[in-house]
Formats: structure tokens, sequence, C-alpha cells
């Protein structure tokens, strides 16, 4: 298998929910003016919370410094593991289930921090730049390493990481166990043609920036709003176009438009966190992904500012609350 660096060096930004209405011009123009901005890599999420933003070093120009504007301080390197067509696998799962033993886990070991961005098309791997040696040589024993430079893969000579190595020891830290909360929406990923993006922008428009003001058309229940919690996610990667909602957001736009996998599934939530996450702990994907991986199941995952949340499919949303339940337990025990 091939584990690819993509080359986009990326920002991790929250706006604060007040915000907002001092970023929509940038945010405009980073959705829908791409040739305008040299943006390649553009991630935005709502959350209760807030709005998580990632995105490479030409996106983040446009982000004027706020107070309302949170920038974590590294550098983070997105990280793709790209499977050469004679892998035999028996698992049908997707997304980080795929990955879990072969990347997460071991960059856990190592104390990596990751930082996890699921969409329709791939998973990414967020790594911090400085922590790119020890990265490299804890995967260089299950992939080829290639180093993507203008365009082009290079494979990457042992040599060029390892300077000033030392790799982490394996003391093994029990990691926190964090609170989980599983909201009542159901969830959908999808895509979209970009050249199609034109037709949704209206709707778009509405979902990520007047979502919160009241509609007069608010047919849902109070008591079905309160265990639901919003999140939205829209990404323009490397031309790509990747969709996370909810089916009340999913209703509002056109039907024909977005796609998602013939099956069409639907998807739970799992939101990992009680207190906002930070930055620098390790071993909390390792730790969601681990099990899931163990059961087949597949999942998406979404780290925001400030917690993570791994998509599982309907079916086995039952499973996975059982089997995080047992996780509990024996970490309190
Ligand atoms: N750093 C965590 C890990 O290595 C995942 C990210 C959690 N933090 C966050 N702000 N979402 O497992």
């Amino acid at each position: 298998m091939d584990l690819h660096i993509l080359d986009h060096r990326l920002r991790v930004t929250s706006i604060s929910k007040n915000g907002l209405v001092h970023f929509t011009h940038p945010l405009i123009k980073l959705i829908f003016l791409r040739n305008r901005t040299g943006c390649k890599f553009f991630s935005l999420t709502e959350t209760p919370e807030n709005y998580t933003v990632v995105l490479d070093e030409e996106g983040f120009k446009e982000l004027q410094p706020s107070e309302h504007l949170q920038v974590e301080g590294s550098i983070w390197l997105p990280l793709n593991v790209v499977a050469n067509g004679n892998v035999s696998s028996s698992s049908q799962a997707v997304g980080v289930t795929k990955i879990a033993k072969s990347v997460i886990a071991p960059l856990a070991e190592q104390h990596v921090s990751v930082f996890m961005l699921s969409t329709y098309q791939t998973d990414f791997i967020l790594v911090r730049e400085k922590d790119l040696a020890v990265v490299v040589s804890t995967l260089e024993e299950e992939f080829h390493i290639f180093r993507e430079v203008a365009g082009e893969s290079v494979p990457l000579c042992r040599q060029d990481a390892h300077n000033g190595l030392h790799k982490n020891g394996k003391e093994a830290i029990l990691p926190t166990v964090h609170p989980v909360l599983i909201p009542q929406n159901h969830f959908c990923v999808m895509s979209l043609d970009p050249d199609t993006l034109p037709s949704i922008a209206t709707t778009l428009i509405d979902v990520l920036f007047y979502s919160n003001s009241p509609k007069d058309d608010a047919a849902s229940t109070p008591g079905q709003e309160l265990d639901c919690v919003k999140f939205f996610s829209f990404s323009l990667i490397d031309g790509y176009i990747s969709l996370v909602m909810d089916t009340e957001a999913q209703r509002q736009f056109p039907a024909d438009l977005l796609f998602t996998s013939s099956s069409g599934e639907l998807w739970r939530m799992v939101r990992i966190g009680g207190q906002p996450l930070g930055f620098d702990e390790c071993g909390i994907v390792a730790q969601i992904s681990q099990p899931l991986a163990d059961s087949d199941i597949s999942a998406y995952y979404i780290s925001t500012f400030s917690f993570d949340h791994a998509l599982v499919p309907e079916e086995d949303i039952a499973r996975v609350t059982e089997m995080l339940h047992h996780q509990r337990k024996d970490a309190a025990a």
C-alpha cells in the first residue's frame, strides 16, 4: 500500500458562532470563487460550538485575524492512503476502519497526535509538520511513502526524514476515555460535481450562513430537535466536493444534484469529548477506530476544533453503543 504526504500545508482554525458574520465574505470566496484564491484544500464544518475551518496557507491568507478566529499554532500535513489494486482484503468496511490498524494505531503508539478528516472520496490523516520524521519512520515498514511535490509523487528516500530523529519510547500510557454523545439525527455523506456547485449555491448559503434564523415552516416537533445535534460539513479538496449533513438539511437541497454511494446508507454520529479535546492528546481516534475495525464496522471520522465525530452505519449503532459502553465501564473499573 502507498501512503502519500500531500502537498498542502494546513491550518486548523475555528470561527465563533457570533463571529461568522465577519467571515462570510472570505468564506463565500473560498467556497464559490475558487479561481480567485489559490486555495486547494478547504473544509468547513458547523457544530453547535463553532465553525471549524481547515485550509491551506493560500486559503488562510483570506481570513483576517480577529477575536472571533482561533488558530491552532501548528502547520498540519495531510496523509492519504492509496490502495494499489492488488490488496486482497476480506473487509468491505470503508473509511477510518480501513486504516485503523495500519496507520492510526501505530501513530498513536508513537504519541503522534492526528486530526482526522474523512470525506466522501477518502480519509485524510492530518499530522503536525514537526512530527513528520516520526510519522515516516513509524509507517515506512507498512507503506511505500511518497511526498507530493508540485503534482508529482516523489518516493521518499529513507534518510530524508530521519535526520535528527529519535523515536519515542513505547511506554504504554493509558488513554483517557472520553465521554461520548450519540445524537438522534441521521446523516448522509454526499458529493457533487464541482461544475454544478452554482446550482446549489443559494441552498448552501442558506444552510451555512442562515441556518440559525427562525424558519416559519418549522414543522419539526421541539422534542425531536433537542436530541439532534447541528452538524454540517462542506469540503472542497483538490477539486473534489464532499458534504456531510443530516436528513433535515438534505431535504433542502435539490434531490438530483447531490449523489451518494449506490447503497445510499444513512449514518449515525458518535461525538467524542465532554470538554474540548485540544490538539496534543493522541490516541483518541485510535480508541474509537480500533474496536470498529475489530468488528469490521465502516466509519467516517471528522475531527473539529473542539470535538471528534465518528459516523457509523445506522444499522450498527446499537453494536457501537454497546461497545463504547463496555470501553467506558472497563476504564472506570
Ligand atoms: N489528536 C487526537 C488523536 O490523536 C484527535 C483530535 C482530537 N482533537 C480535536 N480537537 N478534535 O487521536
